[in-house]
């Protein structure tokens, strides 16, 4: 990660140092690298080369604003899996006719607004959503391009919570099935078939399971072709891996380069739909030392952050480098890094080297930019983190930290208590 390095002040993010902002703003916060994301997304870009194509970037990885803002002006599409993303995305400025809806249960308000944008695809996972459709779309007079979400059936080898391809996942439809409904769309007025779409999980870091699940959806694509549908866009979804730890993750040119032929043959043009790829190395959470606590033999650092603020290592059991913001190769703590929430589960780092941090020191968890601050709550009612941006020697909050007014908006006690 280029772009955190240590130099003057400790560990910085490009231009700026991370004491910095935290001295100005406090913890914890999220703080983003405007040149990662922007590194990220070229790579992707580069890796397609030679290719018909449409990088689009998932919402759903780090949806602020800024960030989207940031992809948005670099020409990315987005990828979208909510009637909330697609106000996000919308608002950030990103073109509707760059951006594909996901999701297994788009509601008739999600897909009515999704029409009035006039995006460029729905992703349809089951016969009952494209009937759905077709009944709004023929309601309101619009017609609804689509993408046929197929479910190639292939173990990606990440952790279960992430895997959505194979055969008893909720995500998708059967490749067998796909043809099936594709003869019926045939016969909608509202609906247009011109879309394969595909995505078989997160943090994939083979490349062999995506190139066997793709190698099937583009079979699928041609075999569609050949029965005279006009499929123009196959949507190898996203899931490329990053290094968080020790992985070994091809990179976007290896990942492409071992599928290019498959892409090829299909003669349509490639969109992918990445989240972690380009925004989850380019974030770090900035969180602070409150307590040094031991129980027994056991040590444990007590950080401001908790699962409410970052969920992966609670959920997943994640690995995320923490590193000292003070200085490089300080000395090691074998200990917890646990947050203040009330769970035995709301870890950061658990039975890890950590640096030997005093009270007040500032702790920087890294490979935070995607699944972070998104899958941040308020549970515990603990104001939810501050977010940064950094280009160059420039930094700025793009989203406040919450106040405790925050925490009770649209509550409402009713008169009769
Ligand atoms: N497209 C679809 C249809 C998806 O479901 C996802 C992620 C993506 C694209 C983007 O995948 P990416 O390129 O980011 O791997 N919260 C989990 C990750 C959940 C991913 C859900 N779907 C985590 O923190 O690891």
């Amino acid at each position: 990660m280029d772009d955190f390095y240590y130099g003057e002040g400790g560990l910085r993010c490009e231009g700026v140092a991370l004491a910095e902002i935290s001295e100005s703003i406090g913890s914890p916060t999220y703080v983003y690298s405007f040149a990662a994301l922007e590194r990220a997304y070229r790579e992707l870009e580069e890796a397609f080369s030679g290719l018909d194509h449409l990088v689009c970037y998932a919402v759903k990885a780090n949806g602020n604003l800024s960030v989207l803002r940031t992809l948005a002006s670099l020409g990315a599409g987005a990828d979208i899996v909510s009637g909330g993303e697609l106000y996000r995305a919308m608002k950030a400025g990103f073109d509707p006719k760059k951006v594909v809806f996901a999701g297994v249960g788009k509601t008739e308000a999600e897909i009515m607004a999704a029409l009035g944008e006039r995006i460029l695809l729905f992703n349809v996972e089951s016969a009952s959503e494209l009937e759905r459709l077709e009944e709004i779309a023929g309601r309101f007079g619009k017609r609804a391009r689509v993408s046929l979400r197929v479910n190639p059936d292939v173990d990606p080898g990440t952790h279960a919570h992430i895997s959505t391809g194979q055969g008893e996942s909720k995500f998708g439809i059967p490749i067998d099935e796909a043809l099936v409904l594709a003869e019926k769309i045939g016969r909608y007025r509202c609906v247009d078939l011109i879309g394969v779409h595909q995505h078989i999980g997160s943090q994939i870091t083979k490349i062999a399971p995506h190139a066997e699940a793709i190698e099937k959806s583009a079979g699928l694509v041609e075999e569609l072709k050949r029965r005279g549908f006009d499929i123009r866009y196959f949507n190898i979804g996203g899931g490329l891996g990053i290094r968080y730890r020790d992985e070994e993750v091809p990179s976007p040119k290896e990942y492409i380069d071992a599928i290019r032929p498959s892409l090829e043959a299909t003669g349509a043009k490639i969109l992918c739909e990445m989240g972690r790829y380009i925004a989850g190395n380019a974030g770090v959470l900035l969180t602070r030392v409150v307590y040094r606590k031991k129980s027994g033999a056991k040590s444990f650092l007590v950080a401001d952050a908790g699962m409410n603020d970052l969920l992966r290592p609670s959920l997943y059991d994640a690995h995320h480098e923490v590193r000292s913001v003070k200085e490089n190769g300080s000395s090691s703590l074998k200990a917890d890094l646990v947050g203040p929430v009330c769970e035995s589960g709301d870890y950061l780092a658990r039975d890890r080297e950590l640096p030997d941090a005093a009270e007040g020191d500032l702790l920087a968890l890294m490979g935070t930019g995607a699944y972070g601050f998104s899958m941040a709550s308020n549970y515990n009612s603990r104001p939810r983190a501050a977010e940064v941006m950094v280009k160059g020697d420039r930094w700025a909050v793009i989203r406040e930290r919450e106040h405790n007014a925050d925490l009770i908006k649209g509550e409402v006690v009713p008169a009769f208590l």
